[in-house]
């Protein structure tokens, strides 16, 4: 599979900012260069549709498919609640499809979900036992190959977040070393706040 040209990173950038949210342009080209893959892209936590954006138009080249997680929840400080129409109308009015959407917490359609998963992004409960409990239900499904990407590493007001992944991650390297995990993941790195780990076994 040959990488993207940065015309087309940034056309597809462009595109996604054309619809609101908080997401950096850094991480966001980031984003975009993990999820353009062959497979199934699942998203927890599309908010407005910012990072679908990204998600959908990475899924086009190879025809991957996607699949987003979100049962918009309200949010804290005001910020304007998301719905499911907003999310559709904004992808829409970009010029976007709106992939298959689970509008039930994450947890809930991990028992439904089926199938391996090459690309996982996470951005939805950011509480410390939300991150947990999406690594401990998602990240057994991503395939030998696959990349999960975590948003909102290292945020200071968001601590839950860095404190789940890293003990997760201390957890898989320490399973692997000793030959207990089926598992061994391999960090790729760190853009603004999204960091992303590859599943190397
Ligand atoms: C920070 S926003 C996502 C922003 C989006 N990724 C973007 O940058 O365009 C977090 C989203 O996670 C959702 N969320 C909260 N709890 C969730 C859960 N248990 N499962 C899935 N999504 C959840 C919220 O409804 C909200 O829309």
């Amino acid at each position: 599979m040959s990488g993207p040209t940065a015309l087309e990173v940034e056309r597809a950038v462009t595109v996604a900012w054309r619809i609101p949210g908080q997401y950096r342009r850094g991480e966001a080209r980031f984003l975009y260069r993990l999820a353009r893959r062959k497979g199934q892209i699942v998203e927890i936590g599309c908010y407005m549709g910012r990072t679908t954006a990204l998600l959908v138009q990475a899924a086009r080249m190879w025809g991957a498919t996607v699949t987003t997680v979100d049962p918009f929840v309200p949010l804290p400080n005001g910020v304007e609640q998301a719905t499911p129409d907003k999310w559709r109308a904004h992808l829409e009015r970009v010029g976007l499809r709106p992939p298959r959407l689970l509008a039930v917490p994450s947890h809930e359609a991990a028992r439904q979900w089926a199938g391996e998963i090459a690309f996982l992004f996470v951005d939805g409960d950011h509480s410390y036992t939300g991150v947990q409990h999406d690594l401990a239900d998602w990240a057994p499904r991503v395939q030998v190959g696959g990349v999960i990407a975590l948003h909102d590493m290292w945020f200071p007001s968001i601590t839950g977040v860095a404190r789940a992944v890293t003990e997760w991650w201390c957890a898989e390297r320490d399973d692997a070393a000793r030959g207990d995990s089926g598992a061994a993941w391999r960090c790729l790195g760190m853009r603004d706040y999204t960091i992303a780990f590859r599943r190397e076994r």
